[in-house]
């Protein structure tokens, strides 16, 4: 389990002030307030339809903010384009993994490199660096839709490391793996975590996983945040019992 770091003196290194996302009639993000330091390993949750996926497109440049501001490392970037936001330090996993079927591993985890390495050599030198990373490299020749769920998975966080983030974005890549893939995904995000120095938000529904990958921990219901604190304070607040817990624990493969 990561330590529990004071956050006193260290780096905001993203931070969202008043953050608000409506779909015409439907609030889906409301006022979210938030800082994220550098080196931390922040836990995103709530039910689903909570806004934990809007948010993340909203900080990734991929949906507009309909409100408030989003800062990294003190400058303004809510509205900018999502490569623009990639290009300056901040990739993402997606919840539905959208893998390119047709095109190889490696060919797939170069869509993201290519951000950083427009030359094809550079670009496939760095795929095959972090597929090696993730444990897929024996699988870079192999076409996108012959993965196995928990290969896509990797494939996801190999083609978000590739564009060389300050933060990464997981959105439930845990998520639909079995107890032991799970122990063994847990590894490799704590190794990525630790090997290239990252700042990490994580949106999960194991809470296993969350717990112990976690040093703080938001909560989203119905947009805004009922809760932000350590894994401990928010796993016995009342609120995020009643809204959350209480309703979505235990999980098939949660116990
Ligand atoms: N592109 C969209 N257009 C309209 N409504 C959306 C869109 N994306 C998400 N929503 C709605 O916003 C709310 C929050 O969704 P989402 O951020 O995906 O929740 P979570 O990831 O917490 O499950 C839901 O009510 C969802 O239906
Ligand atoms: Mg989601």
């Amino acid at each position: 389990m990561p330590e529990n770091k004071t956050n006193e003196n260290r780096e905001v290194i993203l931070e969202g002030k008043g953050v608000t996302k409506r779909f015409g009639g439907l609030v889906a993000v409301n006022d979210v307030t938030f800082q994220l330091y550098r080196g931390e390993i922040l836990g995103l949750i709530g039910p689903n339809g909570a806004g934990k996926t809007t948010l993340f497109s909203m900080i990734a440049g991929a949906f507009h903010v309909s409100a408030g501001q989003i800062l990294f490392k003190g400058k303004e970037i809510q509205n900018l384009r999502a490569d623009k936001i990639c290009s300056l330090g901040i990739g993402r996993t997606y919840q539905i993994c959208q893998p390119f079927g047709s095109m190889t591993v490696r060919n797939n985890v170069m869509v993201g490199a290519f951000i950083r390495y427009p030359k094809i050599r550079d670009a496939e030198k760095k795929a095959d660096d972090v597929l090696e990373k993730v444990g897929l490299y024996q699988r870079a020749d192999a076409m996108g839709s012959e993965l196995t769920l928990p290969e896509l998975k990797r494939m996801e966080v190999a083609r978000a490391l590739a564009t060389e983030p300050e933060i990464l974005l997981l959105d439930e890549v845990i998520a639909g793996l079995n107890p032991t893939e799970v122990d063994t995904f847990l590894r490799l995000i704590m190794d990525i975590y630790r090997n290239e120095k990252l700042t990490i938000i994580i949106i999960e529904h194991v809470m296993r996983a969350i717990m112990s990958l976690s040093h703080r921990i938001v909560v989203l219901n119905h947009g805004a945040k009922i809760a932000d604190g350590l894994p401990a304070a928010v796993a016995s607040d009342r609120q995020v019992i009643d809204s959350y817990l209480g309703k979505e624990v235990p999980h098939a493969d949660d116990k």
